[in-house]
C-alpha cells in the first residue's frame, strides 16, 4: 500500500498551531512543543524538510532521515529494495550523500516465516550496496503488521543544502520519475495489472534517486524535494505555500503511467489521493481542460517517487538533457515558478 497520511480527529490546543495545519498533518503532534535549540542544527523539525541537517564543521554536516512502511508489493525482495530506495531518497533530495543506515523492522514473527524478513533485508542491502551505504545496525520489534525501512545518515556541505524553500521567479520545475504508482499498486492488488507493467513500476520504485541527485549538483538548482505519500501536488504545495511565489504546471508535460489514467477514470483511486486533495486542494487552481482523471493522478500518493527540482530557467533544458544522458529517461520540465498569484499552484 502507498503511504497514506494519517487522519487525526483530535484538535491540538493552544499555540495557534491548528490554523496552519490540516487535520492530516502529523506536524500537529509536535506543534508548540518546547524543542532544544542548537546553533549547529541547520535544518530541524521546525523546517519540516526531507531530512534534518546538523553542522559538524564549516565544511561538513550530517544529514539524517528515517522512513518505514508496510509492503506495497508482494515480492519481499522487491519490497526491501523499494523501502530502502525510498528512505535513501530524502538524503538525495537535500543534495547529500548517504553513508550509513540502520534497519527499522516491525515483524509478525508468529504468522510469517523469518526467511521472508531475511529476503526483505537482502533487497534493502542490494540498494545500500548500490548507494555505497554501510549497514551499521538496526532494531526489530514484533508487530501484527510487517513494516520495513531505514534510518539513514549522510554527509553534506553546510553551504550546499537543498531544501523545499528558495523558489525563484522564472525557475523551471523538473520531475524525474513518472507518477501514478499508487493507482497502479492498487490495480496490482486488484489483479488488474499485467506482469510487464507490474515489473516496470516495481523497477521504477526501486530505482535510487542517486543519479538524479549527482546530475543536479552541477546545475544552479534552487530547491528540491522528493515525491512520496502526499503526491505530486502535495509535495509541490510544500514548496509553494508561504514561499511568496506561485507555480504554473502544464499537466500534459507531467510524466504519468497511461494505465494509471485509465484506472483513475474507473475510480480505482487509493484513499490517500482523496486525503491529499482534501489537505492541499485549496491551493490548486485547475484549468478547465484538466480532466478529473489527470487531477486524480496529480494527487496520487507515490512510493519512492522522483525528485522535483527547481532550477534556473536558462539551465533547465541542459539539466533535462543531462538527466536523460544519465539514464533518467522520464525527466521532464513540468512547470515554472511565477511571481503571482503567490502561494498558489495553477494547473493548465
Ligand atoms: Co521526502
Ligand atoms: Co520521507
Ligand atoms: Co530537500
Amino acid at each position: 500500500m502507498p503511504i497514506e497520511p494519517i487522519r487525526l480527529t483530535q484538535t491540538v490546543k493552544g499555540s495557534g498551531c491548528a490554523a496552519k495545519l490540516a487535520p492530516g498533518d502529523l506536524a500537529r503532534a509536535l506543534c508548540g512543543l518546547d524543542l532544544p535549540v542548537d546553533p549547529d542544527l541547520i535544518v530541524g523539525i521546525d523546517k519540516a524538510d526531507d531530512a534534518g541537517v546538523y553542522r559538524i564543521s564549516d565544511d561538513l554536516a550530517l544529514v539524517q532521515t528515517i522512513d518505514f512502511f508496510p509492503p506495497m508489493v508482494d515480492d519481499p525482495y522487491s519490497f526491501g529494495q523499494i523501502a530502502a530506495a525510498n528512505a535513501l531518497s530524502d538524503i538525495y533530495a537535500m543534495g547529500g550523500i548517504p553513508k550509513t543506515a540502520m534497519n527499522v523492522v516491525a515483524f509478525p514473527a508468529k504468522t510469517l516465516d523469518m526467511s521472508i524478513l531475511r529476503t526483505i533485508i537482502e533487497g534493502g542491502l542490494s540498494k545500500m550496496r548500490e548507494a555505497g551505504v554501510v549497514l551499521v545496525g538496526g532494531h526489530t520489534v514484533e508487530d501484527s503488521e510487517l513494516k520495513y525501512g531505514l534510518s539513514v545518515t549522510g554527509f553534506i556541505h553546510p553551504g550546499r543544502i537543498l531544501t523545499k524553500r528558495n523558489l525563484q521567479t522564472g525557475d523551471r520545475l523538473i520531475l524525474t520519475k513518472p507518477i501514478g504508482t499508487g493507482i497502479v499498486s492498487t490495480a496490482i492488488k486488484a489483479g488488474l495489472a499485467d506482469q510487464s507493467l507490474t515489473d516496470r513500476v516495481t523497477q521504477a520504485m526501486a530505482t535510487l534517486n542517486r543519479d538524479a541527485a549527482l546530475t543536479m549538483q552541477d546545475f544552479p538548482v534552487h530547491a528540491c524535494t522528493d515525491i512520496t505519500g502526499f503526491g505530486f501536488l502535495g509535495h509541490l504545495a510544500e514548496m509553494v505555500v508561504d514561499s511568496g511565489h506561485g507555480v504554473r504546471i502544464t499537466a500534459a508535460h507531467v510524466p504519468m503511467y497511461p494505465e494509471a489514467l485509465e484506472w483513475a477514470a474507473m475510480g480505482l483511486i487509493p484513499a490517500g489521493a482523496y486525503n491529499n486533495r482534501n489537505f492541499r486542494g485549496s491551493f490548486v487552481n485547475f484549468g478547465t481542460t484538466v480532466t478529473q482523471r489527470v487531477q486524480d493522478v496529480l494527487f496520487d500518493p507515490q512510493t519512492s517517487g522522483g525528485l522535483l527540482i527547481a532550477v534556473a530557467a536558462t539551465e533547465a533544458e541542459r539539466l533535462v538533457h543531462a538527466l536523460h544522458a544519465s539514464g533518467i529517461e522520464s525527466a521532464a520540465i513540468v512547470g515554472e515558478v511565477i511571481a503571482e498569484p503567490v502561494d498558489r499552484i495553477i494547473v493548465a
